[in-house]
């Protein structure tokens, strides 16, 4: 690969796929390639997809067929898919026969080859469809092109072992699998080098994390670990499931300063009963103990959550036990999704699925709990100094900043643009629905 080319990559769905974008993107850059953010300039066009609900797969197949057109212009350009949509059983034979113009589709476990696979490609061998079905150990020291240069992703595991019933993830990101806390360590010292203030840690289970590590190791021992580093500032992790969660990660975010006062606590529907066919391992009780014990422990903690409506048989009186849990709990946001079928998950197979209409009904009435909700927790700042990391310029109103507080929440305010890359005291002085309005102190 002598030529220096533009490559466009866009990514769908999580975290972790925009971390594995970050990836695609650090092992070209060395090469002398350059990212564009144009798609019509570029040599190379990678789509990094995702599969967890079927409107993902939607707008991925809607993306290709639009590249018809740009193909047929430029026929050199590389198509190139990867993401967990295609490490679906039939999935790669079923888009080459759709799109025959994709050069190269490859899977979730094999995307840390793709600098030889675009080698191939160029050297002109197309298309290339290899997706391996097995996860490979795991591959340390690839480069990584971050999207900021003040709060990263760092993943600490990759997989997961829950299968939960609607949920496509440990088909397509295989077993749960853990990396050695030196290099997560080292990983992270490089970044603080770096001028890097806040990570978050990433994987499908974090509270999971260590099981067949030698020697042993947890997610609490390892929070302590990280907590140590000098000159970080912040740590923030993501996703943890209530079974896992224990009373020692709880206990390290209580004492360790470094460790923001945000949990992600995904309870997905507020009936014990929809929580035992979604194979959750917990029921509403056990839940809303932990939340209590949570509450007791980091007093001002921010609380996230994921909430999924219509799984198959949810009634009525399930809907409403999620919507009274939902003020019960008083999260400062949740993501709300519309419960879709996907193939090989043994929901899909559950007779009694929710008609469209009511599922569409209840999602409606949930948004609208959720975001009252929202504004009463965001009202709670107002007039309060809170810190900011301050991230950039706002998005709206380039005369201000933007960046957010150790709870998540998204602060614009008036202050000074050196401090960008920087922790500052922000008065708040008007609470919106979604962010915060401020001037610095
Ligand atoms: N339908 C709707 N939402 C889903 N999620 C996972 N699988 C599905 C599905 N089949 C949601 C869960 C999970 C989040 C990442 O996506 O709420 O926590
Ligand atoms: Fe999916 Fe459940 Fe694993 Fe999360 S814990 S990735 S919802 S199977």
């Amino acid at each position: 690969m002598n030529k220096k080319l533009k490559y466009f990559i866009e990514t769908w769905g999580c975290q972790m796929n925009e971390e594995d974008s970050e990836k695609l993107s650090g092992g070209l850059k060395p090469l002398g390639h350059e990212r564009t953010d144009k798609k019509e300039e570029a040599d190379v066009i990678v789509y990094n997809t995702c599969c967890v609900r079927e409107n993902a797969e939607q707008k991925v197949e809607g993306n290709l067929g639009a590249l018809k057109k740009l193909k047929k212009e430029k026929p050199e350009t590389v198509i190139a898919i990867t993401g967990c949509m295609m490490q679906q059983e039939g999935m790669a034979e079923g888009i080459i026969k759709k799109f025959p113009y994709v050069d190269i589709i490859i899977g979730t476990h094999n995307a840390y080859k793709f600098n030889e696979y675009l080698s191939r490609a160029l050297g002109g061998e197309r298309p290339i469809v290899e997706v391996w079905n097995k996860e490979d150990d795991i591959i340390e020291g690839q480069p990584i092109d971050r999207a900021s240069s003040i709060k990263g992703f760092v993943t600490i595991m990759y997989g997961c072992n829950n299968f939960c019933t609607y949920c496509i993830v440990p088909h397509v990101r295989g077993r749960e699998r853990s990396r050695q806390p030196e290099q997560i360590e080292n990983e992270i010292r490089a970044m603080v080098k770096e001028g890097y203030k806040e990570i978050t840690l990433l994987g499908q289970n974090v509270n999971s994390y260590g099981k067949g590590l030698e020697p042993e190791i947890n997610f609490a021992q390892l929070l302590r670990r990280i907590n140590k580093i000098e000159g970080l500032e912040r740590v923030k992790f993501m996703t943890s499931h209530p079974k896992d969660l224990s009373d020692e990660v709880i206990e390290a975010i209580a004492e360790c300063d470094k460790l923001c006062e945000c949990i992600h606590l995904p309870v997905q529907s507020g009936s014990s009963r929809i929580l035992k066919k979604m194979n959750r391992h917990y029921d509403r009780e056990q839940y809303v103990e932990l939340i209590r014990k949570i509450k007791e422990r980091i007093p001002n903690v921010a609380l996230t959550t994921d909430i999924i409506v219509g799984f198959p048989g949810e009634t009525e009186e399930d809907f409403e036990e999620t919507l009274s849990l939902v003020k019960e709990v008083e999260y400062d946001s949740a993501f709300t999704f519309l419960y879709s079928k996907r193939k090989g998950t043994p929901a899909d197979l559950m007779l009694d699925q929710v008609p469209e209409e009511a599922k569409k009904a209840r999602f409606n009435r949930l948004v609208e709990a959720v975001n009252e909700i929202s504004a009463k927790k965001n009202k709670a700042y107002d007039q309060k100094v809170v810190e900011v990391l301050v991230e950039g310029l706002s998005k709206n109103d380039d005369s201000k900043l933007a960046g957010r507080t150790r709870t998540g929440k998204l602060v614009n305010f008036a202050g000074n643009k050196e401090n960008i890359g920087k922790l500052v005291n922000v008065k708040i002085i008007k609470a919106q629905s979604f962010s915060l309005v401020g001037e610095e102190v």
